[in-house]
Order: C-alpha cells, then sequence, then structure tokens
C-alpha cells in the first residue's frame, strides 16, 4: 500500500524584502513537521514559496530602479540560500510569476466566474500599500492610519470584480464548528468565529489600479488582486488544472502553517474560495505569533530586523533551529533576545546534550576500546531508563500533532535528564576499576549508546546536522534520514560491535 500523504505548507513571503527571523520562523516550524512526518513513513509534501505580484512588490521595485520581474528574481535568490543555511527539505518552491502559477490560478478564477460567483462593481476604501488591504473606517488607527503598520491610508475609488463571500458565510461557521480542528490555536478560531459572525462583506478580487499581477482571463484589464493569487499557491504548485493525479495525491493539505496577521485570508477568503469551486478544504490552518525584540514585533519598517544568518554565524543552525522551537510555544507571541538564545544554547544543548554525548563517548571509547559492548543482565536502573524511552514517541508525536513544538523538545529533554541521572547513578567510572563488574559496565556503557541513539533519531528534525554529526559518532551504517519510527525507537537496536568515534563537542559551550 501506498504510504500516506502529508501536505505542510508555509506562507509565500513577499519579496519586498529579504528572509528575516520571521519568515524563517515559520519555515522552520514546517521543516520540523516535516522531517517528523517522513521519518514517520509519510510521503510529505512540503511547501514554501514567494509571493511576487501586487502593489508591495512593485513598489519596492519602483524604488529600486528596477523592473518588478528583475527585482523578484534577485530578492528570491536571498529565499533559496536562507533556506539551504537553515537545511530546510521543502520539496518545491513556488513563485507566483511561474508559468505554472500563472495559468493555474486563471483557471481558478474562471471557474469562479462561470459559476457566477464574481460580478463587476465599484469599490471605494480605505486602502493600505503596504498591506496591500483595505480598512473599514471603524478600523483604523490615529483615525486614517492603518491599524497594522500604522502608515496612512488612502481612499481609493476603481471598477473591481467582486466574489460572493457573503454567500458562503454560513457554510464557513458550519465548516468550523463541525470541525474544531481547522483553526488552531482556539483563540485564533475564536476570533474568527466571531469576525464571520458580525457578517461578511463581497470581497474584491480584482484590481484595475496597477498592472503587475496576474491579468483576469474574463477581463484582461483587471489584474487578479494579490491576496487571491498569493493563495491560490497552495493548490497551483501541487498541479491544479496541469497535474491532477499529483493535484489529488496530495490534496487538501494537512496544515497551513500561517502567522496571526494573515488569519482572515486563510479562514475566512480561502475556505470559500474553495467551496464556491466546490473543491476540499484544507485540514487545519495553524496561526503563530509573533517573534518579538524588545517587546515589539520585529518587522523591517520598525528597523529592529535581525537576520537569521547573523544568528546562525553565532550559534549554529542547530541551535538556531532549537532555539525558536524550544523558546516560544507555538501559537503565542514570544520575545527573542541575544541573552535567552546564549542561556539556551548553554544549558539544553551544551550543559545537557552535549556534555551527555561527550562523556558516553569518551567512556566508551576509554573503557571497551570504542567498541559497543554486548549487554548482560538488565537491574533496575536500566529498566527505569527503558520504560522513560519507550513513552518518548507517543509523547512527542501527540505533542507535533498540534504542533506544540516546545513541548515535544520538553518531553525529549526530559529523556535526556534521564540519560544524564542514569549515567550518574550507574557510576560507570567505579565499574571499570574492578574486572568483576565487566558485565555491568557493558550494559551501563550499551544502555547510554542506546539512549544517545534514540535521542539523535528523536532530536533529528528539529537539529538535523548535530544529530547526523553524532550518529556518525555512534557508528550507525545505515543513514539517521532512514530511519522509521516508532520502528526504529525499539530499545536494544544499537547494533553491538560497531565502532564509536570521540569527535569534538558539539555544542562548545558560548562565553559572553
Ligand atoms: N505574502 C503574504 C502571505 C501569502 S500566503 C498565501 C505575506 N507575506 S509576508 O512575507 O509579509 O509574511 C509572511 C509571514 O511571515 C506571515 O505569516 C507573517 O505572520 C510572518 N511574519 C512576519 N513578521 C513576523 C514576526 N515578527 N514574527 C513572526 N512571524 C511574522 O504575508
Amino acid at each position: 500500500m501506498a504510504d500516506p500523504t502529508f501536505y505542510v505548507t508555509t506562507p509565500i513571503y513577499y519579496v519586498n524584502s529579504v528572509p528575516h527571523l520571521g519568515s524563517a520562523y515559520t519555515t522552520v516550524a514546517a521543516d520540523v513537521i516535516a522531517r517528523f512526518k517522513r521519518m514517520c513513513g509519510y510521503d510529505v509534501f512540503f511547501l514554501t514559496g514567494t509571493d511576487e505580484h501586487g502593489q508591495k512588490v512593485a513598489k519596492a521595485a519602483a524604488d529600486a530602479g528596477k523592473d518588478p520581474k528583475e527585482w523578484a528574481d534577485e530578492v528570491v535568490t536571498h529565499f533559496y540560500a536562507a533556506w539551504q543555511d537553515l537545511l530546510i527539505t521543502n520539496d518545491d518552491f513556488i513563485r507566483t510569476t511561474d508559468e505554472r502559477h500563472l495559468e493555474g490560478a486563471r483557471s481558478f478564477l474562471q471557474l469562479l466566474y462561470d459559476k457566477g460567483d464574481l460580478y463587476l462593481g465599484e469599490y471605494e476604501g480605505l486602502y493600505c500599500v503596504q498591506c496591500e488591504t483595505f480598512w473599514l473606517p471603524s478600523q483604523l488607527v490615529e483615525e486614517s492610519q492603518c491599524p497594522d503598520c500604522h502608515r496612512e491610508t488612502t481612499v481609493v475609488k476603481e471598477e473591481n470584480y467582486f466574489f460572493r463571500l457573503s454567500q458562503y458565510q454560513d457554510r464557513l461557521l458550519e465548516h468550523i464548528k463541525a470541525h474544531p480542528d481547522f483553526i488552531q490555536p482556539n483563540v485564533r478560531r475564536n476570533e474568527i468565529l466571531s469576525f464571520i459572525d458580525q457578517g461578511l462583506k463581497d470581497q474584491s478580487v480584482s484590481r484595475t489600479s496597477l498592472t503587475w499581477g496576474i491579468p483576469c482571463p474574463f477581463d484582461e484589464k483587471h489584474v487578479m488582486y494579490v491576496w487571491v493569487d498569493a493563495l491560490l499557491n497552495y493548490i497551483t504548485a501541487i498541479g491544479y488544472g496541469r497535474d491532477e493525479a499529483h493535484f489529488a495525491k496530495y490534496w487538501p493539505a494537512q496544515w497551513h502553517l500561517i502567522g496571526k496577521d494573515i488569519l482572515r485570508f486563510h479562514c475566512v477568503i480561502w475556505p470559500a474560495m474553495l467551496m464556491a469551486a466546490e473543491m476540499p478544504l484544507p485540514e487545519r490552518v495553524f496561526a503563530h505569533g509573533f517573534l518579538l525584540t524588545e517587546g515589539e514585533r520585529m518587522s523591517k519598517s520598525k528597523g529592529n530586523v535581525v537576520s537569521p544568518a547573523e544568528l546562525i554565524a553565532k550559534f549554529g543552525v542547530d541551535a538556531y533551529r532549537y532555539y525558536f522551537m524550544r523558546e516560544i510555544s507555538f501559537g503565542q507571541d514570544g520575545s527573542v533576545s541575544m541573552e535567552s538564545m546564549t542561556a539556551r544554547f548553554n544549558a539544553d544543548l551544551s550543559n545537557d546534550l552535549g556534555n551527555l554525548v561527550s562523556r558516553v563517548i569518551a567512556m566508551v571509547d576509554k573503557y571497551v576500546d570504542g567498541i559497543v559492548p554486548e549487554p548482560g543482565r538488565e537491574e533496575g536502573l536500566d529498566t527505569e531508563l527503558k520504560e522513560t524511552a519507550r513513552g518518548l514517541f507517543s509523547q512527542i508525536d501527540a505533542r507535533l500533532g498540534v504542533l506544540g513544538y516546545a513541548d515535544a523538545l520538553s518531553a525529549i529533554w526530559e529523556f535526556v535528564a534521564k540519560a544524564n541521572s542514569y549515567v550518574d547513578r550507574s557510576t560507570p567510572w567505579d565499574l571499570a576499576k574492578e574486572t568483576s563488574l565487566e558485565e555491568r559496565l557493558r550494559t551501563v556503557l550499551y544502555n547510554c549508546l542506546e539512549a544517545l541513539r534514540q535521542i539523535a533519531i528523536v532530536v533529528w528534525p528539529f537539529m538535523p546536522s548535530a544529530c547526523e554529526k553524532l550518529w556518525a559518532q555512534l557508528g550507525i551504517p545505515e543513514p539517521i534520514s532512514r530511519q522509521r519510527i516508532p520502528a526504529a525507537l525499539e530499545w536494544g537496536s544499537m547494533p553491538i560491535g560497531g565502532k564509536v568515534t570521540k569527535a569534538e563537542g558539539l555544542f562548545p559551550r558560548i562565553y559572553e
């Protein structure tokens, strides 16, 4: 039987600026779940990409004196590089200027038009250029400013095509109520429920005020509203209108990962568009919170953006990925700082995990010539360690099932602590002094190595390169990426007789 499929997406990022911690945050989170699900035997499709049309990008290009496509071609290379630096294993990268996207998006819109779900109307509204959003007067701050970016809004009046969003109000409510998992976390679900309860207005889906967009197939004077264009990436990338078999294999997505600022687009407009096209809705949308530096949302306009590259240079890619997944509860806002990153690094990585690895490997090297020993009779301490390991998979699986990255890591770190205390309590250094305790020494060292093997596997989705190094030290020939869980977590799978190699510390302490 074919492996079950698992389709996970990130938002597609605007190419008005280069990747920052915010875009890296969602992308790392999606990568962790993609790697984990692959390890669980799923046929994963992990999509990310760039949003290249619309006013915001046109403006950035014009400011740089470039043609928008030329500009996008340049900026997108920074995304490719950043995702490579962060060891992101996306299966595809969609750009909304890709031919495949243009075609798919146009046929989708034509479908809605043919079904009578679009009509021509006049729109007059308060528009924020930066956010590509029309606002109601009641939503503005300081009388005329955009509530998101605090820039001045302008009155825009133009002929637009409208999507009959209002007609989907009841069906949307029904769907959200019948599928409690559809919008997560719960606070976002409630936010959307009360938003829909206030009544939905039809949604403008085209523009005549700009040309940098996809022409509407039924009226070429209009280009698609950038958000409609962008949302369609989730289906055009996997073959909508082009490769129906591939499309049917992966759609609907299991997860759309997004930031909380783009909730309405994903939980109101997008599902209604899909309903209009009579297509299944994504299974779940998760809106994470914002990363804050010194209490403020990080954004380019505030000038408090730190680049992922700076942090990777200082802490390494593994610690980078670990920190964001461990420090902030996914779904909530969270403060990030150099100080807390250094503290986490030294405590969790250098002390807890790094020391465990280096002392176990050093003892195996010293006491049994680096050869994985055959264990003897099991004692109480061993059973305890083994039992803790036994519960690990189901805990991680349950926590990652609701994108509880920090919780999953804390369960893993409880096991790391358990393994450290196993070493302390079983005192191999004393056992090594007595030849009569040789069997006990072998058993203890074997269990320590087995614990490291299990840790390497479960930590790998979070810290792939460090775990690959640890794996190499353990001398296991089959690659770590090929391990299939839970089978590979069967206690006692560490191959006896293999050669363990000492290496440099995985996480040398950072002093500052
Ligand atoms: N292009 C749209 C998304 C279209 S998806 C069909 C867009 N792009 S964006 O580049 O502006 O933002 C992409 C994502 O980055 C959003 O989910 C947003 O929440 C996230 N972040 C931007 N700044 C952020 C933080 N400071 N912290 C966490 N994530 C934030 O919106």
